[in-house]
């Protein structure tokens, strides 16, 4: 019998682990084509055995089901409405920074540098580096080679942040070893797939802890997508009992964080049936969907 494996970072509990599927792997146009710029790699099938290796490792550290459905491969980041504004902050705000927290594999903070986000503005932040040394692994880098800052800890540690440290001048990446000296300095922050791994009161934790990063200046933006529901509550899912925020309390807990940190915050938050990529489920008849938000500063 295969034992369930617990990830003591997060609240949500794998029920069963089902095993690797190969049929599941279908990269889209732009997915396949990011993957052989990168890996230099030519033909479509061995993209597919290259992505089929490195999924098997990847399983074998935790069995997400984004890992099982090959989500590491997608390129949402540039599917979400903000993308075309974040490309252009990074061009246009003097040293815009960006964060990608839980970002496993990097695909998004890889896309974006790739789209001309200035690489040494990126910041990614895992529980797991060994997802992101497999990032390296399936996209053909190093983290060197990358340039992207990579930052391994756990969200809810002060040894990874400390909000009640006193901010400080913002330094550059390359030369902090935590998120704490960024407190009020994040222009952008990406987080899907995330805030659903934890029960409502660590996801109103977490909330407050990332907006304590983000910059106080009209146009930052927090954004992201994970599972939602027509109605708040605690939900069966593959990844066990799971807490869904509907899109109006996924607003409300927004607008009480910016209230509570005297910064006003414009929430957009809906449930789609679709994903940014390219996940369907049926809304009406699970009640469950993609919560797909976006939080300014306004
Ligand atoms: C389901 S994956 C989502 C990955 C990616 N953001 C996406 O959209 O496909 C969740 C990621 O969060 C990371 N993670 C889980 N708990 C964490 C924590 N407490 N702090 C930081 N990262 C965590 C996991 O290692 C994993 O890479």
């Amino acid at each position: 019998m295969t034992t369930v494996p617990v990830n003591p970072t997060h609240d949500t509990k794998l029920s069963v682990i089902p095993p690797l599927d190969p049929t599941l792997l279908v990269l889209r146009p732009d997915e396949i084509a990011f993957l052989k710029q990168q890996t230099g790699i030519e033909s479509d099938e061995d993209i597919k055995q290259h992505v089929l290796r490195v999924q098997e490792l990847a399983y074998a550290v935790f069995p997400y089901p984004c890992i099982h459905k090959f989500y590491f491969t997608s390129l949402k980041i540039s599917h979400f409405p903000a993308y075309g504004h974040l490309l252009k902050m990074g061009q246009e705000r003097n040293g815009a920074l960006f964060l990608d927290l839980g970002c496993c594999f990097g695909n998004d903070a890889r896309k974006l540098a790739v789209d001309g986000f200035p690489v040494s503005q990126i910041l990614a932040v895992d529980f797991n580096a060994e997802f992101w040394e497999l990032g390296n692994e399936l996209f053909g880098t190093t983290t060197e080679k990358c340039g992207i800052r990579f930052i391994p800890g756990d969200a809810f540690s002060s040894t990874l942040l400390d909000t009640t440290a006193t901010p400080v001048d913002a330094s550059s990446l390359a030369s902090i070893d935590s998120l704490t000296p960024l407190i009020g300095h994040l222009s952008a922050i990406h987080a899907s797939s995330f805030f659903h791994l934890f029960f409502e009161d660590k996801q109103a934790l977490l909330a407050r802890r990332v907006a304590a990063l983000v910059k106080r200046e009209p146009g930052s933006i927090i954004f992201g997508s994970h599972v939602g529901a027509k109605r708040k509550g605690v939900f069966s899912a593959k990844l066990g009992e799971m807490f869904c925020h509907s899109p109006e309390s996924w607003t409300q807990l927004w607008l009480a964080v910016g209230e509570e940190m005297g910064v006003t915050f414009d929430v957009r938050a809906h449930l789609a049936s679709t994903s940014a990529d390219g996940q369907v489920v049926d809304v009406e008849a699970q009640g469950m969907g993609f919560l797909e938000w976006e939080v300014w500063v306004v």
